[in-house]
């Protein structure tokens, strides 16, 4: 028997896990990049000083600022040159992908799956997110990327804490042809989303970045107050499964919800396939650049 009691119990000696794994490192620097976005006196400056403290980071987007991506004619050297030339949204999105990225490293497929592969879907699903803010809604959207990029974080701590599951998890769902989060639900009575939400809580991400990540497969039941950020995750998670960039987590989706996301949010779904042809172009650039190098090894 699993009563609520023991799932809550085992979701936290999971988080303790994670707290004490290289997953955490992500943490700080995510937490002070959010903090840049909702503070409206923030500045170049004090993005510079986030990314310098982080040497390993500063020195992936020295050299990423410097690849053929970018095309500069001249040698960037400093974080700061590097937030001029390039922007400080972009620096600021550069710096998630590159430190969010280093908890996807390894190669293996496993049942179609493979952390790389996931890493593809999440940052899709971060540029559709971000593309649908400012296209449909005009704005920048304080932690949507964010909520993109870290969607699907819960099925990184099962591949890495409870694989053997999650290998059992992964082929039981292929075979039949099942969501992950119910072939989830169905062996350990909790699911990936339910992780990614208690990690967001005990990292003190804003409440709307919880509600988003909590959610991103069941926009059904979600307050008013985040309709927004959540409807949008769940619909770029549609989206770009359904035109199979990266991951697929869910062959047997869900469009009867998808299209009441899209109506209460009032966007068409022609306009989510525009932005999704945009998000391939986008991540194939992203491909062929210093983006995927961890891909060659
Ligand atoms: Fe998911
Ligand atoms: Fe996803």
């Amino acid at each position: 028997m699993n009563s609520t009691d023991e799932i809550k119990e085992k979701i936290n000696k999971i988080i303790e896990m994670v707290n004490n794994s290289e997953i955490s490192s992500i943490k700080q620097t995510v937490t002070q990049i959010i903090s840049t976005i909702i503070d409206p006196d923030s500045s170049a400056k004090d993005l510079k000083k986030i990314i310098e403290t982080d040497p390993p980071l500063a020195a992936k987007l020295l050299k990423l600022a410097n690849s053929a991506f970018y095309g500069f004619p001249r040698t960037i050297s400093a974080i700061h040159e590097a937030i001029v030339c390039i922007g400080f949204e972009a620096v600021r999105e550069l710096a998630l992908n590159q430190k969010v990225c280093e908890i996807f490293k390894k190669a293996d497929y496993i049942n179609g799956y493979s952390r790389i592969s996931l890493w593809r879907h999440s940052v899709a699903v971060a540029v559709c997110c971000k593309l649908i803010y400012r296209r449909e809604f005009r704005e920048r959207g304080e932690n949507i990327y964010v909520a993109g990029l870290l969607h699907d974080i819960g099925i990184i701590v099962f591949d890495q804490f409870l694989h053997h599951d999650f290998l059992n998890i992964l082929r039981k769902s292929r075979s039949e042809k099942n969501n992950l989060l119910n072939t989830e639900n169905a062996i350990l009575h909790f699911n990936h989303a339910d992780i990614g939400r208690a990690i967001a809580e005990n990292w003190d991400f804003p409440v709307e970045l919880v509600k988003a990540i909590g959610n991103h497969h069941d926009a059904k039941n979600v307050d008013d107050k985040y309709a927004k950020i959540s409807f949008t995750t769940y619909i770029a998670d549609y989206a770009v499964q359904d035109k199979l960039i990266g991951y697929c987590d869910a062959p047997n989706k869900n469009k009867t919800l998808f299209l009441k996301c899209l109506k209460k949010l009032n966007i068409k779904e022609k306009a989510i396939g525009l932005i999704v042809k945009e998000v391939e172009k986008e991540i194939n650039k992203m491909e062929k650049s210093e983006w995927f190098q961890y891909e060659k090894k």
